[in-house]
């Protein structure tokens, strides 16, 4: 199969950052995708249907000639989140979730939840009025090892929920571990996860073997070789549980090169072409379109989209570095070559 078409993929996972660091780089997921999902861990969060509003409007302003482009836009949850918040949300077909940070997992999320108890009677009532939940899933306990935070918020905070409010419909953002595909695929239809092109493609060895390499440092931490290979089984699958969410998050390149290096991997400049080459090589370019344009609008009861883009077997080199507002960032697999190009958008 030398070229694939694909109903247009959806990004259920995406920072898009905000004004020129914004400008530089939407256009690399409106020409890829036809919807995102826009995390708020903005400075200062968006908390209200007001502000992913107004959110809203300034990525299409950055797109005027991609109006195609439909941003999904999601509230970051707090200890103060309201009901009233809630139900804008319920009542909104603009802004389609809360975002559960728990506070000092990861960039920007100083204004995150500080104990799951605190949120439970939001919670409940987010289930009531079903509207989902994204989880950034690891514990912030300076006791749990980087590497077993994700298993450990399992274990304290995600099974706990899932057993003692079962509507809820909960998306397990950015999963790293075979313990969250065994926890998800294990659950009921509520429980989702997402997975990115790097977790899919990258081990630990990568940011930490032959000298530490920055720009691959994300959250949560990449793992070791037998839970990518989880991931990947989970991907190609076919469950409708796993989907698309690139998890792409730009940082200056000084930012990455300077300690403490952020956290955080733009990969939307070569998204669904990585994507295409790890099915490729599990032979399940098959399975592509149900993991990228399919199981994911199904699981936030979105219509298909009707667009479709092609890709085809062909080389090209990732750029080096990237423009980013009045600086430059260094993308995900800058300089490799890619073996699936973007071809064009019907
Ligand atoms: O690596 C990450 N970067 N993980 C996150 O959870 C946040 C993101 C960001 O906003 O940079
Ligand atoms: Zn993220």
């Amino acid at each position: 199969m030398d070229t694939i078409t694909l109903l247009k993929p959806d990004d259920f996972h995406l920072h898009l950052r905000d004004g020129g660091e914004m400008a530089s780089i939407v256009g690399d997921s409106a020409r890829r995708f036809a919807r995102a999902v826009v995390m708020p861990n903005l400075v200062p969060p968006v908390v209200s249907v007001q502000q992913a509003l107004g959110y809203r409007q300034r990525i299409l302003a950055c797109l005027p000639h991609n109006p195609g482009f439909d941003p999904l836009m999601t509230l970051y949850l707090t200890d103060d989140s309201s009901r009233e918040e809630v139900d804008r949300v319920a009542e909104s077909d603009k802004v389609c979730a809360f975002k559960y940070y728990p506070a000092g997992a990861t960039t920007h999320s100083a204004s995150g939840v500080t104990a799951i108890k605190k949120v439970m009677p939001l919670l409940e009532y987010m289930a009531h009025r079903d509207v989902p939940l994204l989880v950034h899933g690891e514990v912030t306990d300076a006791d749990v090892d980087v590497f077993d935070r994700e298993k450990a918020f399992i274990e304290r905070v995600l099974a706990p929920l899932a057993e003692e409010l079962g509507s809820l419909r909960i998306v397990f953002e950015h999963i790293t571990t075979s313990d969250a595909v065994q926890f998800v695929t294990g659950e009921s239809e509520k429980i989702a996860a997402t997975i990115t092109p790097h977790h899919l493609i990258l081990n630990r060895n990568a940011m930490l073997s032959g000298g530490i390499n920055p720009h691959h440092y994300c959250l949560p931490v990449l793992k070791r070789e037998r839970h990518r290979q989880a991931l990947v089984t989970a991907a190609v699958s076919g469950n409708p549980k796993f989907f698309l969410g690139s998890d792409s998050a730009p940082h200056p390149a000084r930012s990455k090169e300077k300690p403490p290096c952020c956290a955080g991997i733009y990969n939307a400049c070569v998204a669904i072409e990585s994507y295409a080459a790890v099915f490729d090589a599990m032979n399940s370019l098959d399975t592509l379109e149900k993991f990228a344009s399919r199981n994911g609008a199904r699981f936030y009861g979105l219509p298909l989209n009707t667009q479709t883009i092609t890709l085809r077997r062909e080389q090209w080199r990732v750029p080096n570095m990237l423009t980013f507002a009045d600086t430059m960032l260094v993308p995900f697999r800058a300089g490799e070559t890619c073996q699936w190009k973007l071809l064009r958008e019907q």
